[in-house]
């Protein structure tokens, strides 16, 4: 029997601490090859994720070559870095970043989007954990590019279905409001895009014992264990979660097993003004109003609901695996 074709995958990201459990766990898949990864700001400033990004491609073996993007959202002002999440460092300051530097490959990275896109049609899967401002800068600059794309899987948006609204305000998930025009050009291109928002992704929840256990199982698990303890103390301080939110993992479990996921489909608006600013809402199918801004807009998947023991185990395995 012929072998199955891999999905080549460009994982877009601002390494972080969930970014860098994403990123292990599309190192374990052996139906994904990971064709780049590209980096912007969000959880840190570009230089410092695209800093992690390569860190975490050295230490860890990964064979993709890191491009560097965007610094700032395409039409607001760059809101302050999250440190008191992810740490000054980006990567929970866990010290490991002490006296690492290195060179991201060149080029940038929106351009490397088209060109990664153009010379495989329909056999790249773009997955953004991130704000979306390296989509939308590509699209922008290649619009041509949209039919090519194979699917675009986001970790972003706070779409209210699985009861969370916003982490950043009460009405915005952080990916979404770092750049909200950029959300809002991603959301209503031509492509296919599956979000995973945080409503979703907010009951993936990784507990400190799922923590312990793979520390012991290998050097992946006892890094992620290094720097997640501030990440895991925050959670339990402010919102009363006894672990980590796997919210960039949870996007990436859907390229690998789309099943454990409940889609609703429906056109996606982003509020990019006034007091909701950063807003992601889905109109579903089917569902009739007046005149309305999501009206002419193509359908979009938004996760609704998931099978969160099965997306936990699916990561645990995965990291189990690399040892
Ligand atoms: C998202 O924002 C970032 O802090 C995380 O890495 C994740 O991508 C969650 O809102
Ligand atoms: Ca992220």
């Amino acid at each position: 029997m012929a072998a199955q074709e891999k999905t080549l995958v460009i994982f877009d990201t601002d390494p972080g601490i969930d970014d860098a459990m994403a990123l292990l766990f599309l190192k374990a898949q052996s139906s994904l090859e990971l064709k780049a990864i590209t980096t912007v700001f969000g959880n840190a400033e570009t230089d410092i994720t695209t800093r992690n990004a390569l860190y975490l491609t050295q230490r860890f073996g990964i064979d993709a070559p890191v491009y560097a993007g965007a610094t700032k959202p395409l039409a607001i002002k760059r809101l302050p870095a999250p440190t008191f999440v992810h740490g000054d460092d980006g990567l929970g300051d866990a010290g490991m970043l002490d006296g690492f530097s290195a060179e991201p490959a060149v080029g940038e990275a929106a351009d490397k989007i088209i060109e990664i896109v153009r010379a495989n049609p329909g056999k790249v899967t773009i997955l953004a954990v991130a704000p979306l401002t390296n989509l939308a800068l590509a699209i922008q600059r290649d619009p041509g590019i949209a039919p090519l794309v194979k699917d675009v899987v986001v970790m972003g948006g706070a779409f209210a279905w699985g009861g969370k609204r916003g982490n950043v305000t009460p009405v915005a998930e952080a990916n979404i409001h770092n750049d909200p025009h950029a959300a809002d050009i991603v959301f209503t291109a031509e492509w296919p895009v599956a979000a995973i928002g945080l409503d979703v992704t907010s009951h993936c929840v990784a507990t400190n014992a799922d923590a312990a256990d793979l520390a012991e199982s290998g050097a992946a698990g006892q890094f992620l264990w290094d720097i997640s303890r501030g990440y895991e103390a925050l959670y339990l301080r402010s919102q009363h979660v006894n672990g980590c939110c796997l919210h960039d993992v949870a996007a990436a479990v859907y390229l690998v097993a789309p099943e454990l996921f409940t889609m609703r489909s429906g056109a996606v608006r982003v509020v990019t003004d006034g007091i909701a600013i950063g807003q992601s809402i889905q109109k579903l199918d089917g569902h009739v109003f007046g005149p309305n801004a999501w009206e002419g807009h193509p359908s979009k998947l938004v996760a609704a609901d998931a099978d969160y023991p099965g997306i936990v185990r699916v990561y645990k395995d995965a990291i189990r695996s690399l040892r």
